[in-house]
């Protein structure tokens, strides 16, 4: 590939993926803005719902890009390039920012440039210092996605660990639907486990093989656990919810965290990372640093922003793979899976 000689790199980036309608300026690997529509309406229904959620970006598509664009004090003809999320996610919420990166790349003859979704997440630790060296291994986990990723270079990357079933996200946020919180759970399991003791109850860890994960028989564990107590005291949630927040959040850290030690040895890699929408949780980014301590690890976490769902992380790629002239043709789909 080429490497691309332009003196003044300026992209706006896209995020599309799933309920978040997020953009973003990047000038020569700085960002510019970060600028991101959380899309309330899937609360009531206790998930995201994919017709809804590209409904939504429909609408939030014009109004997010002016601001991110107004925030960074740039305007469309000073572009060097459109990046899009091309996915992983739901297919009707990357059409729609796909469709509008390609008709604006199209309209200003610019390159477009596509970008992997999970890669992104990763990509983020070098939106700030201090950035890990490579090799390095992440801990990537989002909503739907539950990896172990060795990173031997920005595009090059071996996955040595996956969950089997639910992705971590997922599980924090199906424990929190037992315990009656609304959707997304998991950032109210993180609050209400930060006055609770982790140790009131124990839950069994999975045992699973190798570098995977699963989360299914927890989740399972933990609904019959609640149905047996809800029997003898209808108000047990509630009386104990602070206490069931620190337990159940326990358990998942141990189980996250056990099987990144377990990385860590194999790989003989002592540069850790944790990326996704579940690394904005508390009790994980301590656990990391506290681990790291006592393994001589260096840890990477990004800051909270650009954890979960936003496009600063999709223009940090971009940037990376303007450098290497990586561009998407016009004719560009996008991918669910
Ligand atoms: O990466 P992300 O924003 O979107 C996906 O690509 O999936 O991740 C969203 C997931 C949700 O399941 C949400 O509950 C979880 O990340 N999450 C958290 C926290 N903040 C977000 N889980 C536990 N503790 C948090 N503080
Ligand atoms: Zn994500």
């Amino acid at each position: 590939m080429t490497a691309n000689l332009q003196k003044d790199i300026l992209i706006l980036a896209i995020e599309s993926s799933c309920d978040d309608t997020a953009a973003s300026l990047i000038r020569n690997g700085i960002i510019l803005s970060n600028k991101v529509a959380t899309q309330g309406i899937h609360e009531q229904y206790g998930g995201v719902v994919p017709e809804l959620a590209g409904r939504a970006h429909q609408q939030n598509i014009v109004p997010v890009v002016d601001i991110a664009l107004n925030n960074a004090g740039v305007n469309l003809q000073q572009l060097s390039a459109i990046a899009f999320t091309k996915g992983p996610g739901l297919m009707g919420s990357l059409m729609v920012g796909c469709s509008f990166a390609k008709s604006l790349a199209q309209s200003l003859q610019i390159p477009l440039i596509g970008i992997n979704h999970m890669e992104a997440h990763v990509l983020a630790h070098f939106i700030e210092n201090p950035k890990p060296s490579f090799p390095f291994l992440c801990l990537t986990v989002s909503g739907g996605h539950t990896q172990i990723v060795k990173m031997t270079d920005y595009f090059t990357s071996e996955i040595i660990g996956k969950t089997i079933d639910d992705a971590a996200g997922e599980a924090f946020d199906k424990a929190a639907k037992l315990l009656q919180l609304p959707y997304p759970g998991g950032p109210l399991i993180d609050k209400f486990a930060k006055l609770g003791n982790p140790e009131s109850y124990s839950f069994p860890q999975p045992n699973i093989p190798n570098l995977d994960y699963s989360f299914s028989g927890l989740k399972t564990s933990i609904l019959y656990f609640l149905q047996k107590e809800m029997k003898e005291n209808p108000q047990f949630i509630n009386e104990e919810l602070n206490n069931l927040c620190a337990s159940i959040q326990h358990t998942f850290i141990k189980h996250l965290m056990k099987k990144l030690i377990a990385a860590s040895i194999q790989t003989g890699i002592k540069e850790i990372s944790l990326a996704g929408g579940v690394s904005a949780n508390t009790g994980l980014r301590f656990a990391l640093e506290n681990e790291g301590k006592k393994r001589g690890w260096n840890t990477y976490i990004p800051a909270f922003e650009y954890c979960t769902d936003n496009a600063a992380m999709i223009a940090m790629a971009a940037y990376l793979k303007f450098l290497k002239g990586d561009f998407e043709t016009l004719n560009t789909a996008p991918f669910a899976r």
